[in-house]
């Protein structure tokens, strides 16, 4: 949520700037700005809306770009104030002479507001970030050194923030400070890099410092220093970042959602690799830290996600519930939080984020820490603070996901889930559903392969997105295994096209929202094969029974039951235990193609960010 950038080095500091940002607009995109230096004047500029706003300012300012080496960059995604340009990053002191971006949230910043008021400081904007621009200014009039005025200004400060000032009595240096919020230093030749995530930097640098949490760090063209809580210098740690410039690209697709779709069978094949050898051989898990022991006397499974992420919790409940026999919770991180959650040295809690930065997640996750419970974290991000909590890291390898909506981390994480339930089941020696487990294990294997053939033709799938992109809302139906791909479904539908969607257990139609049945409401069914076919196919009938449009997704369809359908899209054949997997890139697909008849801005829809790190 929200991003930043920092550059001191030779280089025209504002094109490195914009072109992080860019590569960051995937974090919030309300507003945008930047702070320039140049012989001991710092210029600000912003501008509200997307990132072209702020590039058209700039290329009014070029006088001041060509003279500028170092700079902070930072893109909004709005908590205090309206996305507004008084109110987008940076801001600064009353003097001018400090600049500062800022990640987080600032708790205790009408308190500060007040006591800063009291000592002559005038406010702009009704950010909580400028409280910390005119602290830090406050503190450095009476220390003279923007390192120390930082370390004093972070310990008056309660939240979670990543900062990023500049002074103009200091010109050579960036200082940066971090707690709850992510913050990397790239490391370069005669250059150097400060960054809220990696995509940043990628295409200037492979190598990094990760700032950890109440450290304060002071960044020059050609020395970092980093201190401590208790103020001491500390060894750099340079760590090889773990992506390549080429996946922040688009490779010719439209979009990135359509580019990170269509990169699913290969996600499959990653998650896959060294640990599902052959239906024969048992799943190979070494990240998974729980010994034979500890796994036989797990008592419980706690789920705790957000979103999609939640999502693909709820269809690892089933598979974990049924092959390792163990019950399990599957529960948002924003209501575990609020209440007296019960977990012990026996219950196993699965964190499951793609960005592993989302900060309801990780509150429950350092909530449940304290009882003593094994926590096993599922994402996408091994340096994020969440995997540094794990006690079991699971990594699912997707390559990074640059659209908003997640698509690839979905496949991942379910396939991932699936991997973990088998595991639990063959080490805790359970031998019921032994021959299906070994059917579910070669139908794993030849996942990749079907998601091919579906995404190999997408024409049928396209011609029925125009044809409903005209409808406001959309109802989505399943039952069993497939109740979270109709809730994810929906889901997608309504984040990128902003046409209401909703997803329901096919079976409670009748309990309420049969009433808001007509012809204006169509209604989506996804019916495999398996025990709940019948049932869904008799719910289909009640839809249709009100007039609502029908389109049915299935791997199967009684030639009897085509009619009932205004129009079916058909999913190679796959068991009900698997459609999880293939049905939700249908769905994807539908979302996406209404979205772009629509027009949507598909990679970066209104109001949402990729990674949500305020509860
Ligand atoms: C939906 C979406 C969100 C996230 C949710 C959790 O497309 O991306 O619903 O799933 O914000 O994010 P992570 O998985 O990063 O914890």
């Amino acid at each position: 949520m929200c991003g930043i950038i920092g550059y001191i080095g030779d280089k025209k500091a504002s094109d490195i700037l914009i072109s992080g940002l860019s590569h960051l607009e995937y974090r919030g995109y309300d507003s945008s700005g930047v702070a320039l230096m140049h012989s001991n004047n710092i210029d600000v500029y912003k501008a509200q809306g997307k990132l072209i706003n702020l590039i058209e300012v700039l290329k009014t300012k070029q006088e001041i770009c060509e003279k500028s080496n170092i700079g902070i960059g930072h893109i909004r995604w709005a908590t205090h104030g309206l996305p507004t340009t008084t109110n987008a990053h940076p801001h600064t002191c009353n003097c001018k002479s400090l600049t500062l971006v800022h990640n987080g949230i600032i708790e205790n910043y009408q308190e500060l507001k007040e006591e800063l008021i009291k000592t002559g400081c005038i406010f702009q904007s009704q950010t909580d970030t400028e409280v910390a621009a005119h602290l830090i200014a406050y503190e450095y009039g009476k220390t003279n050194n923007l390192l120390k005025a930082m370390q004093n200004a972070v310990k008056k400060i309660k939240g979670a923030f990543a900062f990023c000032a500049i002074h103009k009595n200091e010109p050579n240096k960036i200082v940066v400070a971090k707690r709850n919020a992510p913050l990397i230093i790239g490391v370069g030749e005669n250059e150097n890099f400060v960054a809220s995530d990696i995509p940043a930097i990628i295409e200037y640098t492979k190598k990094a410092i990760y700032l950890s949490d109440y450290q304060v760090g002071v960044v020059q063209k050609n020395n970092i220093e980093i201190y401590d809580d208790l103020g001491n210098l500390i060894p750099n740690k340079v760590e090889y970042l773990p992506f390549e410039a080429v996946a922040i690209s688009k490779m010719g697709y439209k979009h990135f959602m359509l580019k990170e779709i269509h990169e699913q069978s290969d996600v499959v094949r990653n998650v896959l690799s060294g640990k599902l050898i052959s239906p024969l051989e048992n799943i190979k898990l070494d990240e998974c830290k729980l010994s034979q022991e500890k796994i036989k006397n797990i008592t419980r499974v706690q789920i705790i996600a957000c979103g999609t992420s939640l999502h693909a919790g709820m269809v690892g409940k089933y598979i974990i519930e049924k092959f390792a026999q163990i019950p399990v919770d599957v529960e948002p991180s924003s209501e575990y939080i609020y209440r007296d959650t019960i977990a012990d040295e026996n219950t196993l809690v699965i964190g499951i984020s793609q960005s592993g930065e989302t900060a309801d997640t990780i509150t429950a996750i350092k909530q449940v820490k304290e009882q003593n419970s094994h926590i096993a974290i599922i994402t996408n991000r091994t340096d994020s603070t969440m995997a540094r909590l794990a006690d079991s890291l699971l990594p699912i390898s997707a390559g990074i996901e640059v659209s908003v909506a997640a698509t690839k981390s979905y496949m991942a994480q379910l396939i991932s889930l699936y991997l973990l339930a088998i595991y639990l089941m063959e080490n805790k020696n359970i031998q019921a559903h032994k021959e299906e487990v070994i059917n579910l294990k070669q139908e794993l294997i030849q996942l990749p392969n079907k998601l091919e053939s579906l995404l190999e033709n997408t024409d049928d799938i396209r011609r029925i997105a125009k044809k409903y992109s005209s409808y406001k809302d959309f109802i989505f139906i399943a039952r069993g295994i497939n109740f979270p791909s109709a809730l994810e479904g929906a889901l997608k539908l309504k984040e990128i096209s902003y046409i209401n969607a909703t997803g329901y257990g096919a079976g409670e139609l009748k309990h309420g929202p049969i009433a808001m049945l007509d012809e204006n409401m169509p209604v989506l069914a996804i019916l495999n094969t398996g025990i709940v076919y019948d049932k869904v196919l008799s719910n289909c009938e009640e839809a249709r029974a009100r007039q609502a449009k029908l389109i049915g997704v299935t791997n199967y369809i009684a030639p009897k039951d085509k009619d009932l359908f205004d129009d079916l899209i058909m999913i190679p054949s796959v068991s009900d235990l698997m459609s999880p997997a293939m049905n939700i890139v249908v769905l994807q697909l539908l979302a996406y193609y209404i979205a772009e008849y629509l027009g949507k801005d598909v990679d970066q829809p209104r109001n949402l960010a990729k990674s949500v790190t305020v509860e």
